[in-house]
This record gives C-alpha cells, structure tokens and sequence, in this order.
C-alpha cells in the first residue's frame, strides 16, 4: 500500500526495498465446476480481412501472429465471420454469392468467387498455421431478394416469417439452404464451419446488411433450418442466435425461443454487448456466447490504464472477468481484429490498427491474451475464492494445468499465495501499463503459488 510507504524510516527506503505489497491469499476449488470454455476470437468481416491480405512480409505475420500465435500473440481460437449478402464488394460490403433466380422453388444460383472478402484467405491461416478450429459463420442479412424490401440492408426480413408475406412468395427454405452452401463452400477451401448463425443485431435496422426478426420469427426459423443442416450430414454444426444488441434484448430473445420450443435446435445462445453489457447469465440452459464488443465511441487509444477510459485494455479485461463470471459465457468475442485508421474516425472498434504498411496494437489486445493464451478450448471454469481487490477466475484446460487469472484492481501491486492446485510447476506472464504478457517470476511450494501482480494489472498463472 502506498500510504506504508511515506511513513517507512529514510534508512529503509534507502535500502531499496521498494514498497511493501498488501498480502491476498487465493484459493482454488476444481471440485466446483462452471461452463466449459469453447474461447477467444474476433472477426474481420466487412473486408476487414483485407487489411491484412495486403501487408507485406514481415509484417502480415506479425500481424495474423499477434491474432492467432500462443507465444507471442492473443491466441485467439474462435474466428467469427461475415456471410456476405451484398450485392456487389463497394464499400467495405460482404458480397454474397447467391442471384436472384426468380423465384424460391427455381434451382439456386450460386458463384463463389473463392475470396468471401478475404475472409477465407484469413481463415485459411488461422486454420492451418495456427489450428484455430472453431470457425462461426454469420450472416447480418439474407440476400435482398430473400426479404421483404428487397434489399439486403435497411432492416426488412426473411420472406416467408411470420407477419412476413411477398409476392415473390416463402424464402425460409431457399435462405436455409444457402447457408448449407456457404458451408459446403468453406468444407472445400478446408476450413469446418462448426458454428452458424442466420442473424446480426436482428434488432437494429441500419444503412448497412441489416434485417429485423424478432424471437417468435427466429424460431419460426431455426425450424427450417435445423433439419436443413440434419439432411445434409450437418447435424454437427451448432446454431446460434441472436446476436441482439445488448444483453438485456438478447435476454427477451432467448425468452422467445424458448416459448417457441426451439431452445434444445439453438446450441449457443450469443449476444452483444453494445446496447446493455453483461449483467447477470442469459436464461437458458444451453451455452452462451458474448460475440460482439468494442468501444464505438473512443478515439484510436493504445492506452492498458487512463482512469478505467472505455478504450482500456484494463477496463476489457474487467469487462471479460464479467463475461466469464457473471455472464457464464463459453466465449468471449472482440468485434474486428484489424481496421484502418479512415473508418469511423479511427476508433476502438478494433484491436489492431493497420495503417497502410504499418500497424499498432492496443493493449486490448494483451488483455485478451492474458485469458486467450492460458484457457484454451475445453477448459471448465472452476472456483476461485479470496482477494480483497482483485478479480481473478480459474479454468482446468484439457491438458490438465490449471489456469488463474488475476486483476489486481487497486493502485499498488499484491503479492499473492494461491492454493488449491497441487502442481509443483509454475509459469505467470503479467499486463499492465508497461508489460504486454511478458514472463513474470512466480514460484510454487507445496503446491501453493507465490507471485505478485502489479496494481491495475493482470497476472495470469498456469500450474501443472
Ligand atoms: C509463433 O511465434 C513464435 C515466436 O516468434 C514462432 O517461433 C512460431 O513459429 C510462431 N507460431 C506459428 C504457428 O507461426
Ligand atoms: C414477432 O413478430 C410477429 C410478426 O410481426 C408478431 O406476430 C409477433 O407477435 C412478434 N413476437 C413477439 C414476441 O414480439
Ligand atoms: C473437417 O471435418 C471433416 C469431417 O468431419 C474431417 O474429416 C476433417 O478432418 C475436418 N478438417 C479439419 C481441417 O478440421
Ligand atoms: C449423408 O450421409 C449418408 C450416410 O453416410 C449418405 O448416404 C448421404 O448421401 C449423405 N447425404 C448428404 C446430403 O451428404
Ligand atoms: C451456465 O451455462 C451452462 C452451459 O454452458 C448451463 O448449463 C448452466 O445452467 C448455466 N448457469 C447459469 C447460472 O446460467
Ligand atoms: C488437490 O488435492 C486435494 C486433496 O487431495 C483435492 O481435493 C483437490 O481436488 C486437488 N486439486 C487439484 C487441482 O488437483
């Protein structure tokens, strides 16, 4: 505490025995078992994936490593993308790869340009450099000609849904049936589709590839899709919905499906954080996931502490503490990975900023990092108890090592003694304004861990 400090004699201080740390006991119980942890990820649809098909070597590397590399990056495992629905690639759209064929029993048109706004290319590599194998397909939109104001943009909805009749006549089978394709395609460029979505933000209506289903019009849905998916072998493949704006709509939504019987179809139950943030779990008993995020409002900051600023990385990895806490999400999702500097006034919308030939990271990025690198997919949270001021969570990975991760939410650094792991090996990486998930001492004795993490930092442990 800094107050021990000023009345500590000359001598002492003089001595450089630095500042006394305040002491905070942790105790890890694996016996109680919360969800299992599917990860971490972004997205870079909208041609955000572009950003990086066109740096050059070195600096592409640098980049997708920083994404995807569990040494040296934020080991990002989930890569959540755009299904276009555009109709053409001007501005940053997602061209989609169906036409009009005239009517919704006449044979499907489909061109794929191999592209998907570079998002396959991006794919490709967190698949087969990285082993990023979750992959989630979303679409913001059906295909204009799919909708009641034939235009993939400005709200509208699915033909066909309740309250939703067209002249041109029901869409629901033709859309669930381009959403097969577009995992068809990915399954030939190598990458498993293993998550799919049919909406984005279905309760905003915006200039952008947008429509408007409420929760009875989403389940009405889920019941074309799902058999869909079960008669062409993708029974695998995981639904989700809704991606309302906030969690608290999501809530409303989720209360929909469930009235509408469709709870047990929707495997993941995934929400923004835009509207409401995360104030206690959704009411479901399937998994959620927290799939978008980011701060709208801030200028471009590379900033770990300003006061708790809504572009912090601290304030994100608060923000995640909550998500896997309070919120019983499986994973925790940033909106794009990379962006320039001209869109949106250069805001905090992404981790990365890709500016031209050239790049900067934002601590948000480490703060993802710190949970993303030490729980892995399949990890179960566990019980972690203790510690005035601090935030901390705990995970089993698959592999057996016990991850603990610590916010240190006072000014001044604790020194900590955890227990409850019974490892007899260590390893801790720390946060903070100055360090970005770099190797931090930490030792274990008798299976009790001893470290310390800096004030408003993050220490993350893993012990096996
Ligand atoms: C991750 O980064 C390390 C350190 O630079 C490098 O040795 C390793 O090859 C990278 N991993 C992948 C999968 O590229
Ligand atoms: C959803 O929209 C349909 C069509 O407009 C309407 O009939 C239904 O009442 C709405 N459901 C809810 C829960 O708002
Ligand atoms: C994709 O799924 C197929 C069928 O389940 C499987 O054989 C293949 O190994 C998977 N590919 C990857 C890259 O995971
Ligand atoms: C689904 O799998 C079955 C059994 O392997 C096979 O006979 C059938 O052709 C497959 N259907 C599709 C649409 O791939
Ligand atoms: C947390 O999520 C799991 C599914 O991942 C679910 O079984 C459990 O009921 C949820 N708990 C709460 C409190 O919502
Ligand atoms: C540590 O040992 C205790 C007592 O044997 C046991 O209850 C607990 O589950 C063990 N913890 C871990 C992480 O294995």
């Amino acid at each position: 505490m800094r107050s021990l400090v000023a009345i500590l004699p000359l001598a002492v201080a003089a001595r450089n025995i630095g500042p006394r740390q305040s002491s905070q006991k942790i105790t890890v119980d694996v016996t109680q078992r919360y969800q299992i942890i599917d990860g971490f990820g972004i997205s870079e649809a909208f041609q955000r994936a572009n950003d990086i098909l066109n740096l050059k070597e070195p600096k592409q590397t640098q980049v997708l490593d920083l994404l995807f590399n569990t040494t040296n990056g934020a080991g990002f495992t989930i890569v959540r993308n755009g299904i276009g629905s555009s109709p053409s690639n001007a501005n940053d759209w997602m061209i989609t790869f169906a036409e009009d064929p005239g009517s919704p029993t006449s044979a499907p048109i489909y061109t794929w340009d191999g592209k998907d706004s570079g998002q396959l290319w991006f794919s490709q590599q967190a698949a087969k450099r990285y082993g990023v194998k979750t992959f989630y397909g979303d679409a913001w939109s059906a295909p204009g000609f799919m909708k009641t104001n034939k235009d993939d943009a400005n709200g509208g909805t699915v033909c066909g849904l309740p309250g939703a009749t067209c002249s041109s006549g029901d869409w629901r089978q033709a859309y669930a049936d381009y959403l097969v394709q577009y995992v068809k395609f990915y399954a030939e460029a190598g990458i498993n589709v293993t998550h799919l979505g049919f909406v984005n933000e279905p309760d905003l209506k915006t200039a952008y590839a947008s429509m408007l289903v409420n929760g009875t019009q989403a389940a009405d849905f889920i019941k074309v899709l799902h058999p869909t998916l079960a008669k062409n072998n993708m029974s695998h493949i995981v639904i989700t919905c809704c991606e309302a704006t906030g969690w608290s709509v999501q809530s409303q939504y989720t209360q929909q499906l469930k009235a509408a019987g469709v709870e047990s179809m929707v495997g993941v139950i995934t929400a923004h954080t835009y509207t409401s943030g995360i104030s206690g779990s959704q009411p479901t008993s399937q998994k959620v996931w927290e799939t978008e995020c980011s701060d709208l409002s801030g200028g471009w900051s590379t900033a770990w502490y300003s006061n708790g600023g809504s572009g912090d990385g601290y304030t994100w990895a608060n923000n995640i503490h909550t998500g896997l806490t309070t919120g019983n999400v499986s994973a925790y999702l940033w909106w794009v990975g990379t962006q320039d500097r001209a869109t949106n006034n250069n805001n905090n919308e992404k981790l990365i900023l890709v500016d031209g030939q050239d790049y900067q990271v934002s601590k948000r990025l480490w703060a993802y990092a710190q949970y993303s690198r030490t729980v892995r997919p399949g990890a179960v949270r566990v019980k972690a108890l203790g510690g005035s001021g601090l935030k901390t969570t705990a995970f089993v990975n698959v592999n057996g090592k016990l991850a603990v991760n610590v916010i240190n939410t006072g000014a001044d650094a604790v020194s900590i003694s955890l227990s409850g792991s019974n490892g007899s090996a260590v390893q801790a990486w720390v946060t903070d304004n100055t360090h970005d998930m770099e190797a931090t001492p930490a030792s274990i004795t008798e299976g009790t861990v001893t470290g310390s993490v800096p004030g408003r930092g993050m220490v993350s442990f893993v012990i096996l």
